[in-house]
């Protein structure tokens, strides 16, 4: 797929972010400073709770990027605030907002922009932070399958294999381990 804007100041990720425990340890310093420094421009999108547990970072990850962080919808008037991203990792994916993507539920922001890409089939790399438990769910493997079938490659682990798959299926920066 190509890239579709941001050619100025470097392509694009759509990064969202539910609320899987840790999220408020990780996101900024294992996955979104990375990102950031590889050269992709962070069009950050949290879910409701996951922006009420990165309060503390909201600062530290506003300043990663030129383009605004978000958990909200615009009001029709508006204009949109990010431009359409090249790219998209989901990380961590909660089993809730899993099953909401595979049924194309769209209750808020980050959501609405994942079923937009899904249905647009940009690279997508989704984290899938879910129990023992909850992964026996009747429902989730099913939800799994439907991601997969669309293109979306999903993982388990941790940032590393988020970045490792990013490469692969969206080779648009060159990554710098040093940098
Ligand atoms: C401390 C804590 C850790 C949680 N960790 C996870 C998790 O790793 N995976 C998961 O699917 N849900 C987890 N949950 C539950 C989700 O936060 C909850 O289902 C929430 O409604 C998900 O909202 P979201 O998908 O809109 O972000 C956790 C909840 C708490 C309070």
């Amino acid at each position: 797929m190509g890239r579709s804007g941001g050619e100025a100041a470097g392509p694009v990720l759509g990064l969202v972010a539910s609320a899987g425990g840790g999220v408020e340890r990780w996101l900024r310093p294992g996955l979104a400073l990375p990102l950031a420094r590889a050269g992709w421009r962070l069009a950050i999108t949290l879910t409701p709770t996951a922006a009420r547990w990165l309060e503390p970072e909201a600062a530290a990850l506003a300043a990663l990027t030129d383009l605004p962080v978000r958990s909200t919808s615009r009001l029709p008037g508006e204009p949109k605030p990010h431009p359409v991203p090249d790219a998209f990792v989901f990380a961590p994916a909660t089993l809730n907002s899993i099953a909401k993507l595979a049924l194309g539920i769209g209750d808020n922001q980050a959501l609405t922009v994942l079923a937009e890409a899904l249905g647009r089939r940009a690279p997508m790399v989704v984290l899938a932070q879910v129990g023992p438990e909850q992964s026996r769910h009747p429902a989730y493997r099913g939800h799994l399958s439907v991601l997969r079938e669309a293109g979306v490659r999903v993982v388990g682990g941790g940032p590393e294999e988020v970045l490792r798959e990013l490469a692969e299926v969206a080779p648009f920066v060159a990554f710098d381990n040093g940098a």
